[in-house]
């Protein structure tokens, strides 16, 4: 459809991490690229991702790591666009990494680089990239789709939707992803917040807003999914690594379950030390295994008092049962202000899981967060992108 010069091959709606990464494929392929953008900068959940240093991937992404209500349609592209092949991409820039926790790969210096290997890509490639570009229409014409912007009306063959979440508004995210694919007939499953802060019911908030700041390691699980990873204490509730992965999976009046003291045999730390020193008391014990200051708050919250041996085997065993599966129904999450990640969205299963393209739509394609593909906290939701925009980059 080469021509005019508002007539493009590919349309590309959003200039985040799938688009960028779809517009450099396709552009390979001799296809003239067009992505289009309301914000005034490319990427700007690239450069605030990782506090600044992006988790690009990672190395030990698999299927498991996503959560979807069809949980098979993201395996194909995963497996076509490996962390691998993204890293091989990052290195051919020089750009500079590490490893943080297993597999988790950031930006040694700044997510500006991962964003500069992109636009580099798409500069080489040929891909056009228009910001502040108001949206106001799309429609399907005869060859392809016409998309109405506030200066001008601009026509392709291939239009991508990449316009992510509903995640930190003031970044620029929208519903239009979803708009469009409710108009273009496709249904969109109800999208939550994800990879988010808990708030907690006023008593316990205002028990643990002392402690903001302090971290710990902990065990947390709910509706059977486990996450060990450091959780922190905010002065409005519950957040850390942890707290972030299991907010994926709770729901509204749900109870989170937190091993306070991951790995320890508790009860029986508890019986050797009644034995051993039964003057010593729980405040103590805390004090060896958690922060100070949350171990303090954590015994004045139970009102456990006095030596151990005042404790019968009953008691120790409830007490290890409460620092074993500390109960906690949060009031709540922080919602899209501040998560993560958009849970839900575009149906797959009016998707091509080769392409991402509609099914009964062949020039119509969905990529990225918009659809009901989320990851784990950890680098997961790019190699998403990464593995998505490519999908439809190939074929676009
Ligand atoms: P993305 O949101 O990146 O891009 C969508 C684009 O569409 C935006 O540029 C937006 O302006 C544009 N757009 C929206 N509506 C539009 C409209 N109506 N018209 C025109 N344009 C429109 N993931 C990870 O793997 N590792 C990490 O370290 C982090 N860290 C992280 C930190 C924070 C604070 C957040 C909020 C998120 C993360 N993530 C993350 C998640 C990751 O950022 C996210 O999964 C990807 O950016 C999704 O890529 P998309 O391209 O789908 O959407």
């Amino acid at each position: 459809m080469a021509g005019s010069s508002s007539a493009y091959d590919v349309i590309i709606i959003g200039a985040g991490a799938a688009g960028l990464m779809c517009a450099a494929t396709a552009g390979y392929r001799g296809r003239r690229v067009l992505v289009l953008d309301h914000a005034n900068k490319p990427g700007k959940k690239i450069l605030m991702s990782g506090g600044g240093r992006c988790n690009f991937t990672n190395l030990n992404s698999t299927p498991a790591n996503f959560l979807s209500d069809n949980p098979h349609y993201c395996i194909s592209a995963l497996k076509r666009y490996t962390p691998q092949d993204f890293l091989e991409l990052v290195d051919r820039h020089g750009v500079e990494y590490e490893e943080k926790a297993a597999g988790q790969l950031f930006c040694r210096n700044s997510a500006k680089d991962v964003l500069n290997v992109l636009l580099t890509e798409c500069e080489w490639a040929g891909a056009e990239i228009r910001l502040k570009t108001q949206i106001q229409k799309v429609r399907e014409v005869n060859d392809g789709y016409q998309v109405v912007t506030g200066s001008g009306v601009l026509s392709c063959e291939s239009l991508v939707v990449a316009c992510g979440g509903l995640s930190i508004p003031t970044m620029g995210a929208t519903g239009f992803g979803y708009e469009l694919a409710r108009k273009f007939g496709l249904n969109v499953l109800p999208t939550r917040a994800g990879l988010v802060p808990f708030t907690l019911q006023p008593e316990l908030k205002q028990q643990l807003a002392p402690l903001s700041g302090v971290s710990c390691p902990v065990d947390v699980h709910c509706h059977n999914q486990h996450f060990r990873e450091p959780m922190l204490m905010t002065h409005r509730g519950l957040s850390g690594p942890a707290m972030l992965q299991v907010s994926s999976y709770w729901r509204p009046g749900d109870e989170v379950h937190i091993n306070l003291l991951p790995g320890q045999p508790i009860q029986e730390d508890l019986l050797a030390l009644r034995k051993q020193k039964p003057q010593s008391t729980l405040a103590q014990y805390l004090n060896q295994h958690l922060p100070k200051r949350f171990a303090q708050a954590f015994n004045e919250l139970q009102g456990w008092q006095g030596p151990l041996q005042g404790c019968s085997n009953q008691d120790i065993e409830q007490i290890a049962d409460t620092l074993g599966n500390w109960t906690v129904k949060p009031a709540g999450t922080e919602g899209y202000r501040t998560a993560e990640v958009t849970l839900g969205g575009v149906d797959t299963r009016q998707l091509s899981s080769k392409t991402m393209a509609v099914l009964d739509r062949p020039n119509l394609f969905f990529i990225g967060e918009v659809v009901d593909v989320t990851g784990h906290l950890g680098g997961h939701n790019f190699q998403w992108a990464w593995a998505s925009g490519v999908a439809a980059g190939n074929e676009a």
